[in-house]
C-alpha cells in the first residue's frame, strides 16, 4: 500500500526514508569528506559538482517527504514505550528533518554567496540566484562544516534507537520501516498497542 496507516508506514514513506538515508550516509557524506581531502584537479571538480547536485536532490526529496508526512497518518509508537524514549524518538526525527533542509541550504548559500557555480542539470547555474557576499559565505561555510558533526551525532542516536527496537524491545518498530519483502515472516508487531495492531499487515 502506498499510503501510511496509523500502524504502518506506506511504500512511499519507506522508499523515501531509505533513498535519503542511503544518499546521505553512503554518498553525500563520503563524497564531501573525500573531495575536501583531495588536491585540486579533475577528480576534485567532479566530486564537488556531484556533491552540490546530490545535495540539491536531497533537498527536493526532503521537501516532497515533508509534504507527504504532513498529509498522511503517522504510525503511532507502542503504548508501553517509556515516555522519555517516545520523546527522544520525536525530537530525533524532528532534528533529522531540520538537518535534511539545513545541510543543503548552508552548502548552497556558502557556495553561491562565495561566487562559486552551482550547476543543476539543464537549469544552468543556480548560484547566480544569489549575489556574491564573501563574509556571509564564510559564515555559511563554517555552519556547513560544523553542522556535519550534529548530523553524525543525531544519526547515531537514531540508529541506536532503531537497533534498540530491533534487538532489545523486539516490538516491530524497526521492521515496519523495512520494505514488506524484507520483513521477517509473521509480519510486524507493535506491542502495547490495542490488539488490532498485533498482526497488522498491509
Ligand atoms: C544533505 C546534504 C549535504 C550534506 C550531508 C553535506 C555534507 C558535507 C560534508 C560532510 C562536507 C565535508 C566538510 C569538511 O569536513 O570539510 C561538505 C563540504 C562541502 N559541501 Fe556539503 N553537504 C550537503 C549539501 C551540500 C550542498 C547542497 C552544497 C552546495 C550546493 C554543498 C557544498 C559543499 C561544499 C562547497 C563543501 C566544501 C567545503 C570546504 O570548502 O571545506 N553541500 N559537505
Ligand atoms: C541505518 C540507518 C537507519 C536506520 C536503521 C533507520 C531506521 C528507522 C526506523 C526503524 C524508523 C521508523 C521509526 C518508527 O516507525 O517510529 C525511522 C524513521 C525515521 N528516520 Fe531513519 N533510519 C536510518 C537512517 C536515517 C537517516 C540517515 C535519516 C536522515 C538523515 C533518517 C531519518 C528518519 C526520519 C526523519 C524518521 C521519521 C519518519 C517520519 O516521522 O516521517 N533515518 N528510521
Amino acid at each position: 500500500m502506498k499510503q501510511n496507516t496509523r500502524t504502518q508506514w506506506g511504500q512511499v514513506s519507506i522508499a523515501l526514508h531509505w533513498t535519503v538515508a542511503a544518499l546521505i550516509l553512503l554518498v553525500q557524506v563520503p563524497v564531501g569528506l573525500i573531495m575536501v581531502s583531495l588536491s585540486q584537479g579533475t577528480l576534485q571538480n567532479v566530486l564537488f559538482t556531484s556533491h552540490k547536485l546530490i545535495g540539491i536532490v536531497i533537498f527536493l526529496l526532503a521537501l516532497f517527504r515533508l509534504g507527504w508526512r504532513l498529509t498522511q497518518p503517522v504510525p503511532s509508537l507502542p503504548a508501553d514505550l517509556p515516555g522519555w524514549q517516545a520523546t527522544s524518538a520525536r525530537v530525533t526525527h524532528a532534528l533529522l528533518y531540520i538537518l535534511l533542509f539545513w545541510m543543503p541550504l548552508t552548502g548552497f548559500l556558502y557556495t553561491a554567496l562565495g561566487g562559486y557555480p552551482v550547476p543543476f542539470f539543464g537549469l544552468g547555474d543556480l548560484g547566480k540566484l544569489v549575489p556574491d557576499n564573501k563574509p556571509a559565505a564564510e559564515l555559511f561555510e563554517a555552519m556547513h562544516i560544523y553542522s556535519q558533526f550534529i548530523l553524525y551525532a543525531v544519526a547515531a542516536l537514531h540508529v541506536a534507537g532503531a537497533l534498540h527496537h530491533r534487538f532489545q524491545r523486539q516490538d516491530g518498530v524497526f521492521e515496519r520501516m523495512l520494505p514488506p519483502a524484507a520483513r521477517p515472516s509473521g509480519g510486524t508487531r507493535v506491542t502495547g498497542e490495542p490488539a488490532r495492531y498485533g498482526a497488522s499487515r498491509r
